[in-house]
């Protein structure tokens, strides 16, 4: 492999903006990196739509991602990760790595008490790709998980400490709460944001699991594996692509990474839709 091969970009997709969070590890993981991220904002959300539908999606994506030379790809939305990384990994032999695998990992690490929980969209917890993806390695595992739709919103609203954000955070985990958990899996991109008021709500002594961490090392050791590690001492670039309104990608962007970010481009979706 030469360095322009090494040099070749990580591709990032979402539903939208939420897969920043994802960004964000990636790049504190790995900074040399170049990175290419897709941000389907004319057609988030995916938490709410069918299984056939969000592997149909997700495709188009990856086949953007495609067409910038991506070395490997990332599936930051969770609920992409749940439904579509079979599809996707069917279609393209580069290393595509999604969130439900390194979030199990790490929380199976984590929990002493076997009790864990997980909250995500309708899509992600109804497929119960976490449950699933955690019982397969531990049967005797105690699983609790809850949708948390509108965790969604208010993150993109920037309602961060709101009381809003609060009382919704109080209706949709005091049930998960008196189940006696150790580890909270946060399976959506949006819910990193908004950790420290679920962290109030369910209590310090719940350790919240951000499976873009884990994600972030999972896909440094894979392309070390595939020997496409990036050795330039560089900063990486950043390349933001959207299917909707950049500006106002750009806004909540620099929110969810807690830095300034430059250019945004808009790719027409009927470019997308033929792959
Ligand atoms: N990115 C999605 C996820 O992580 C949340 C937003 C959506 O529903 O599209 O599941």
């Amino acid at each position: 492999m030469n360095f322009i091969d090494r040099g070749r970009p990580i591709g990032v997709f979402d539903s939208g903006i939420g897969g920043l969070t994802v960004v964000k590890r990636l790049a504190s993981t790995l900074p040399n990196e170049n990175i290419v991220y897709f941000g389907d904002t004319a057609r988030v959300p995916y938490g709410s739509k069918s299984n056939s539908t969000v592997i149909e999606y997700s495709l188009q994506d990856a086949a953007f991602l495609i067409t910038k030379n991506v070395k490997a790809i990332v599936v930051a939305c969770n609920t992409a990760s749940s439904i579509a990384i079979n599809s996707l990994r069917q279609k393209y032999d580069i290393p595509i790595i999604g969130m439900i695998g390194p979030g199990t990992e790490f929380a199976l690490k984590s929990t002493k008490n076997k009790k864990i929980g997980i909250i995500g969209t309708r899509a992600t917890i109804d497929n119960k790709a976490y449950s699933k993806a955690l019982k397969k390695k531990n049967k005797k595992l105690k699983v609790f998980e809850k949708a948390c739709p509108l965790f969604v919103p208010l993150a993109e609203e920037g309602w961060i400490e709101h009381k809003a954000t609060y009382e919704i955070a109080k209706e949709y985990l005091t049930s998960l709460k008196k189940k006696d958990i150790d580890i909270l899996i946060l399976g959506c991109t949006h819910y990193p944001i908004l950790a420290g008021v679920i962290q109030k709500v369910i209590g310090e002594k719940v350790k919240l699991i951000d499976s873009g961490i884990a994600a972030a090392e999972l896909v440094r050791s894979e392309i070390k594996r595939i020997g496409l590690l990036n050795h330039s001492s560089n900063l990486g670039s950043v390349d933001f692509f959207v299917t909707d309104i950049p500006k106002k990608f750009k806004e909540i962007a620099e929110l969810f990474l807690s830095a300034p970010i430059k250019k945004v481009r808009k790719v027409e979706l009927e470019d997308i839709l033929n792959h």
